[in-house]
C-alpha cells in the first residue's frame, strides 16, 4: 500500500482474533519491537479500549499535553494524526489508546463514514513508517471494522486448542464479508501460534490440521488463500507475561528470553517476506539487534520495578505451565516434568477434533473470483 501519495510501500497488519485472551497485544507489541530493533521504522496502533498495548510499551493511556489518541482519530476526521503519534524508540513510535474509545461506537452510530476513519487517517500520515501493527480488540464492532478497512492483512494470534481454532474458522468467515464491504485489497497473512507448547498432543495435532488447510485453499481467490502459519510458534514464556507490567517490551526487559528469540526470528521471517514482496534486496539487521538475537541467556532476573499494575490474571495462560517449552529445532527449555506427552487440558479427544474439522470453512468447490480491485 501507498500512504498519501508517497512512493514509500507501506505494511499495515491488523493482529485479529475475536478471542479474548490469545496474545494479540503480545504480539503486536513484541513483534512491532523486533521489527523496529530490526532498523525498520514501525508504528503500533492500540484500538483496544483496555489500552494494554499503550500501557505495555510505556506510555500514559488518553490524550497527553503531547500527544491526542487514536480516539480523536476516530471520532474528528480533521484531526492531525501526526498528532496522535508518540515516540518509543528511534524506530518505534505509537498512536494510543483510551478508554473512552469504547464510547466510540455509540457516538458514530449511523455515520456512514464512521469505519474509514482510521484508514482515512493513515493515509494522511502518509509513508513515515514502513510497518504498521495494529492491535484490535476481542470483538468485531467498530473498532476492528476500522483496522479491516485500514489494514492490508490480518494476522492471527492464536493458541493451537480446540476453542481457539474455532475462533479461526469463525474469523476468517468474517474477514471475507469485511473485505467485500470494506476493504476488497484486504488478506490474511496467516496465524501466529503464542503461548505455544509443542509436547502438548493436541498443539502439534491442531498445527498439523491448520497447514493443510490453508494449502488447501490456495488459487482459491479467497482473503485466505495466501495464509500460512507463521514460523516460529512463540512459546510460552513467563518473561513475556511479566514485562507488560514494567512497561517494557520483551526486548528490553529480557532480551536473552525465549521469548525475544522467538519475536526476533519471527520478525525476521514478517520483514523478509514483505521485502520479496516489494522486491527489495535483503538488508542486513543493525548491529544492535543482531547481537541481541545472538545474545546468551543469563538467569540474571532484570531489576526494574513495575510502572503500571500488573494484572491479576494472564487472561488465558494456565497456571503451573509457564515454563518455556521446547519445540523442533529450538532448544528445549523446559523444566522436567513441566508438559507430558499426554492429555492435558488442551488436549481434545478424537470425537472433538473430529467436530473443530467441521467448524473449520470448508474450500469452495469452485474458485472464488479473484480481486480485480487494489488501492491506490
Ligand atoms: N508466549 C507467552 N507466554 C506467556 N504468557 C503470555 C504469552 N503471550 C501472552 N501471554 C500472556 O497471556 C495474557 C493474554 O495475552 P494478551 O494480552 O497478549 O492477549 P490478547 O489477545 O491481547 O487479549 P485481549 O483479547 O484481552 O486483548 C497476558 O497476560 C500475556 O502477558
Ligand atoms: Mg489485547
Amino acid at each position: 500500500m501507498e500512504h498519501g501519495g508517497q512512493a514509500r510501500p507501506v505494511r499495515v497488519i491488523a493482529l485479529m482474533n475475536q478471542k479474548g485472551g490469545v496474545g494479540k497485544t503480545t504480539t503486536t507489541v513484541n513483534l512491532a519491537a523486533a521489527i523496529a530493533a530490526a532498523g525498520r521504522d514501525t508504528l503500533v496502533i492500540d484500538l483496544a479500549p483496555q489500552a494494554h498495548t499503550t500501557l505495555h510499551l510505556g506510555q500514559t493511556a488518553g490524550p497527553t499535553d503531547d500527544s491526542g489518541t487514536v480516539y480523536d482519530i476516530l471520532l474528528d476526521e480533521g484531526v492531525d494524526p501526526a498528532a496522535c503519534v508518540r515516540p518509543v524508540d528511534s524506530r518505534l513510535h505509537m498512536m494510543p489508546s483510551e478508554t473512552d474509545l469504547a464510547a466510540a461506537e455509540t457516538e458514530l452510530t449511523g455515520n456512514p463514514t464512521r469505519h474509514g476513519r482510521l484508514a482515512g487517517a493513515l493515509h494522511r500520515l502518509g509513508g513515515a513508517h514502513e510497518f504498521v501493527l495494529i492491535d484490535c480488540p476481542p470483538s468485531l464492532g467498530l473498532l476492528t471494522m476500522n483496522a479491516l478497512a485500514a489494514a492490508d492483512e490480518v494476522l492471527i494470534p492464536m493458541q493451537a486448542h480446540f476453542l481457539a481454532l474455532q475462533g479461526v474458522g469463525k474469523l476468517l468467515e468474517t474477514v471475507g464479508p469485511g473485505r467485500q464491504e470494506l476493504n476488497p485489497h484486504l488478506t490474511v497473512a496467516g496465524v501466529v501460534l503464542c503461548m505455544h507448547d509443542n509436547q502438548v498432543t493436541h498443539a502439534r495435532e491442531v498445527v498439523a490440521d491448520l497447514e493443510p488447510f490453508f494449502e488447501n485453499e490456495r488459487g482459491t481467490g479467497r482473503a485466505w488463500s495466501d495464509a500460512r502459519v507463521y514460523h516460529p510458534p512463540i512459546r510460552r514464556n513467563i518473561k513475556l507475561a511479566e514485562c507488560p507490567s514494567f512497561g517494557q517490551t520483551i526486548m528490553q526487559y529480557a532480551p536473552w528470553a525465549p521469548g525475544a528469540s522467538d519475536y526476533q526470528k519471527l520478525a525476521q521471517t514478517v520483514i523478509a517476506e514483505w521485502d520479496l514482496a516489494i522486491g527489495r534486496q535483503p538488508q542486513p539487521a543493525p548491529a544492535a539487534a543482531a547481537s541481541a538475537a545472538a545474545a546468551p541467556a543469563p538467569e540474571a532476573p532484570p531489576t526494574a520495578t513495575p510502572t503500571v499494575a500488573p494484572s491479576p490474571e494472564p487472561a488465558s495462560a494456565p497456571s503451573g505451565t509457564e515454563g518455556d517449552q521446547a519445540l523442533p529445532n529450538l532448544p528445549n527449555q523446559s523444566e522436567p516434568g513441566q508438559s507430558e506427552p499426554g492429555r492435558s487440558e488442551h488436549d481434545l479427544s478424537d470425537a472433538e477434533i473430529h467436530v473443530l474439522r467441521g467448524r473449520l470453512p470448508a474450500a469452495p468447490t469452485s474458485p472464488a473470483p479473484a480481486d480485480t480491485q487494489g488501492r491506490a
